[in-house]
């Protein structure tokens, strides 16, 4: 049995379709009510308020934790008590290459691993589905506007990001490894905003937004620090942080998703 928290998200919810297909019995958490794949039960529960979890982590042996809520003992604690013996946390690169930013994540990571729970730790970069913040004015009017036109970076296809935990929650051999999760190739918001537009066989018209524009609108659905850690990574990478790492092809045995990949099997949220 195996618990995922954020099952109905670009992750989760192709994490629960992976799981269910391959049999897995699965206990689907988020906050609200959600339909969820044959096979699996959805407990409506917030990670902020543990004690909703008890009932879920009870007799589960795999738990699937999102970075949501202050910090993660208390969850961390119900699971091993309710019999769960593996977790893996969807942490983040930032975690890594700008702990001050992304303190959530790096508060997570330290309580994971001072578990007494075998644990795996994933730290993806940007994933490809932060293009769906375009679908709206896509749709609209065919526009798609950003800041750093022209940086580029390995975004990431959820549905790799889940296929890769779907494979450490069932697979032996990954205890105790942090993985940074990266997709094929840097990419930059104009050629973001390109790949959509061959997928849609129509022209996308590209703004280029200064820092400030970019800054203002982000405030409105993310913390500041966090929003300032975004705006670094998205127009100043370091080396580090635009390359293209090994991990998602070693678990898979396949090369990461390509964002037009993604671009293509999500259309639908731009026409
Ligand atoms: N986007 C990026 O570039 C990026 C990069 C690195 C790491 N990450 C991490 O990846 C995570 C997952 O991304 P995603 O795109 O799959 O997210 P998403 O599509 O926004 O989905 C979030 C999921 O978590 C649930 N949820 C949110 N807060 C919760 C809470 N307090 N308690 C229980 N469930 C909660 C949501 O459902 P309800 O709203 O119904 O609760 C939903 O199922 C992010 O939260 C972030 O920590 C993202």
């Amino acid at each position: 049995m195996i618990v995922v928290t954020g099952a109905t998200g670009n992750v989760g919810g192709a994490l629960m379709r992976i799981l269910t297909a391959a049999g897995e019995r699965v206990r689907a958490v988020s906050r609200h009510p959600a339909e969820v794949p044959a096979g699996a039960r959805h407990w409506s529960a917030d990670l902020a308020e543990p004690a909703g979890l008890k009932t879920a982590l009870e007799g589960a042996d795999a738990l699937f934790l999102l970075v949501a809520g202050e910090e993660p003992r208390e969850v961390l604690d119900l699971a091993e008590a309710g019999g769960v013996r593996r977790v893996v946390l969807l942490s983040s690169q930032g975690a890594g290459f700008r702990p001050d930013a992304y303190r959530h994540p790096v508060t997570f990571e330290a309580a994971v691993r001072a578990s007494g729970l075998e644990w795996t730790i994933l730290r993806p970069g940007g994933f490809h589905s932060n293009s769906y913040a375009w679908a709206a004015s896509i749709r609209a009017n065919r526009t798609a506007a950003a800041p750093f036109a022209d940086v580029g970076l390995p975004t990431i296809d959820p549905a790799d990001i889940a296929e890769v935990a779907a494979a450490v929650l069932r697979e032996p051999g990954h205890a105790g490894r942090t993985y940074e999760l990266t997709g094929p190739a840097a990419i930059t918001p104009r050629e973001r905003a390109a790949a959509i537009a061959e997928a849609l066989g129509e022209p996308v018209r590209f703004v280029e937004q200064t820092r400030e524009e970019a800054r203002e609108e982000m405030l409105r659905f993310m913390p500041e620090p966090v929003v300032e850690g975004t705006l670094a990574i998205t127009g100043d990478p370091t080396a580090a942080e635009q390359k293209v790492g090994p991990a998602v092809a070693q678990i898979l045995g396949r090369p990461p998703r390509a964002f037009a990949d993604w671009a293509r099997r999500n259309l639908a949220a731009f026409r």
